[in-house]
C-alpha cells in the first residue's frame, strides 16, 4: 500500500448506491494529518454526491489543494453544477471544507445545510454569506425528490458542531470522521475492494490520534444510530473505505475503543541514550511476559507519538524508563506524556516510572505529569543512580511483579 502509487491519487467517481457517488479525493501530498500525525501511505477526503429527481445535494468536501479535482467529480456526475440544491455539512473542519467557498461560488443554487452549532462558526471559518446557510435541526428532513436526507446530531466527533446525514432510501449513513481510517484508497473504495486490515489497523491510530478524547460522545452516537433504528446498508465515512460488507466490524471495533475492557496488557514506553536504561526495560519485559502480561515496547526517541498513543489506547497500564536529561525527564518520553496529557487523559490506568540517572532524578516531574493526566502511580517509583545496584535491581523486579499482580487480575487479552 504506497501513496504514490498513481492509482491512489486519482479514483474518478465512484457509484456507492442508487444516485449516490463518491466523489472524494486521496491526498498524497501532506505528510501530517493535522499538522501533528504521520500519514505515510496519505488520507482521502470522501465526498459524495446524492442525485435525486428534483436536485443533488454533496455531502462535505475535501481539503482547499484537492478543490479542482473535487469539483471535475461532482461535474461528472451531477452534469450542470446548478443542479446542485444542498451542499451538506457534517463537519466543519477544513479537511472537509475549505473547498465548500469555491464550490458554493460554482453551484450558485446551492444552500449549505449544517447544524446549529455549525451555523455558528461557519460564518467566520469560511465567510460564507449569511443567506446561504441554513441550520438543520436534528432529526430534519430535506427532500431530493425521490430522495430524502435526515440529519442526525452527533455532537463532540470530534467537534462540538459535529453530525451525520442519512440517506433514507439508500440506507447510506455519511458518518463523516466517524468510523474513519488513514491511508489514501489506493485499490478501490469499499471494504472489500482494499487491504481492510491495514485500514483497521489505521483507523485505531486515527481513533487514538483524533477521536479517542471524545470516546463517551462515540458510545453516544453509536447508541443513538441503534435506538433510531436506521438500517444502515452504506456505511460512508469521509477518511478511509467506504463500508458495505463489514460494517458490523468498524462499529463494533470503534465501540471496543472507546470502552475498552481492560485486559493483562501494558506498554513500556522508553527512552535510552547510551543502552544501559534498556537494559532496564527488558527486565521488565522479562517479568511481565514471564507471568503471561503482553508487552508492547515503545522506543520515544523512535517512534512517533501517534503510534504510541494507539497502542497506549489498548493497554491498561503504560511502564515509562527513561534517563534524565538536563535535569529534566528524557524528551522523547516527556512528549508522549504530553500527549497522554492532552489526548487520552482521565482514564484512571495505571502507570509505573522508572528513572536512570547520572546526577539529578526527574521522577518526581514525570509522577506529577503523569497524576495530572489521570493514570494511576504504581509504587514503588524507582529512580537508579548510574548503574543500577542490586537493591535498585530488586525494586525494578518488585515494580515489574506488582504490575503483573495488578494485570492479572485483567484476564489475559484476546
Ligand atoms: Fe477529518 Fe475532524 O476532520
Amino acid at each position: 500500500m504506497s501513496c504514490s502509487d498513481p492509482r491512489g491519487i486519482s479514483l474518478g467517481p465512484r457509484q456507492i448506491a442508487d444516485g449516490v457517488y463518491w466523489v472524494g479525493v486521496n491526498d498524497c501530498l501532506k505528510d501530517l494529518f493535522e499538522s501533528l500525525w504521520p500519514i505515510p501511505d496519505g488520507v482521502s477526503y470522501n465526498a459524495y454526491a446524492v442525485v435525486g429527481s428534483e436536485g443533488a445535494a454533496i455531502i462535505d468536501g475535501v481539503d482547499e489543494h484537492l478543490t479542482y479535482e473535487y469539483v471535475e467529480k461532482i461535474r461528472e456526475v451531477v452534469g450542470d453544477l446548478g443542479r446542485v440544491k444542498y451542499i451538506v455539512i457534517n463537519h466543519l473542519e477544513p479537511d472537509h471544507h475549505a473547498s465548500t467557498p469555491r464550490l458554493l461560488e460554482l453551484a450558485e443554487n446551492a444552500v449549505v445545510l449544517v447544524s446549529t452549532v455549525g451555523a455558528r462558526i461557519l460564518e467566520s471559518l469560511y465567510r460564507v454569506p449569511r443567506e446561504r446557510i441554513v441550520e438543520v435541526k436534528d432529526g430534519e428532513r430535506v427532500s431530493l425528490g425521490d430522495k430524502t436526507l435526515r440529519f442526525v446530531y452527533t455532537p463532540w466527533l470530534h467537534w462540538p458542531e459535529t453530525m451525520m446525514t442519512y440517506l433514507e432510501e439508500g440506507g447510506v449513513l455519511f458518518s463523516c470522521d466517524a468510523f474513519g481510517s488513514y491511508g489514501a484508497l489506493v485499490r478501490g473504495i469499499f471494504d472489500d475492494e482494499v487491504d481492510l486490515d491495514y485500514y483497521l489497523e489505521e483507523a485505531k491510530r486515527y481513533f487514538s490520534n483524533i477521536v479517542f478524547k471524545y470516546s463517551k460522545n462515540v458510545l453516544e452516537a453509536v447508541d443513538k444510530i441503534e435506538k433510531l433504528g436506521l438500517e444502515i446498508r452504506i456505511l460512508a465515512p469521509s477518511h478511509g473505505p467506504v463500508y458495505r460488507k463489514r460494517i458490523s466490524e468498524i462499529i463494533s471495533l470503534y465501540r471496543d475503543l472507546s470502552l475498552p475492557k481492560p485486559c493483562a496488557r501494558a506498554t513500556v514506553v522508553y527512552g535510552s541514550m547510551y543502552g544501559r536504561t534498556e537494559e532496564v526495560v527488558q527486565t521488565i519485559e522479562r517479568v511481565l511476559e514471564r507471568s503471561g502480561v503482553s508487552v508492547d515496547l515503545v522506543d520515544a526517541a523512535r517512534t512517533h507519538p501517534s503510534y504510541t498513543l494507539s497502542l497506549v489506547a489498548e493497554s491498561a497500564a503504560v511502564v515509562f524508563v527513561f534517563p534524565t536529561y538536563d535535569a529534566s525527564v528524557f524528551p522523547p518520553v516527556r512528549e508522549v506524556i504530553n500527549y497522554l496529557h492532552v489526548k487520552q487523559a482521565g482514564r484512571g490506568r495505571l502507570a509505573a516510572v522508572v528513572n536512570t540517572f547520572s546526577w539529578g532524578p526527574s521522577a518526581k516531574e514525570a509522577v506529577d505529569a503523569l497524576s495530572r493526566a489521570g493514570f494511576q502511580i504504581l509504587e514503588p517509583v524507582v529512580s537508579t543512580k548510574s548503574l543500577p545496584s542490586p537493591e535498585d535491581r530488586r525494586k525494578i523486579e518488585e515494580l515489574a511483579e506488582r504490575l503483573s499482580s495488578e494485570l492479572r487480575k485483567f484476564g489475559s487479552c484476546a
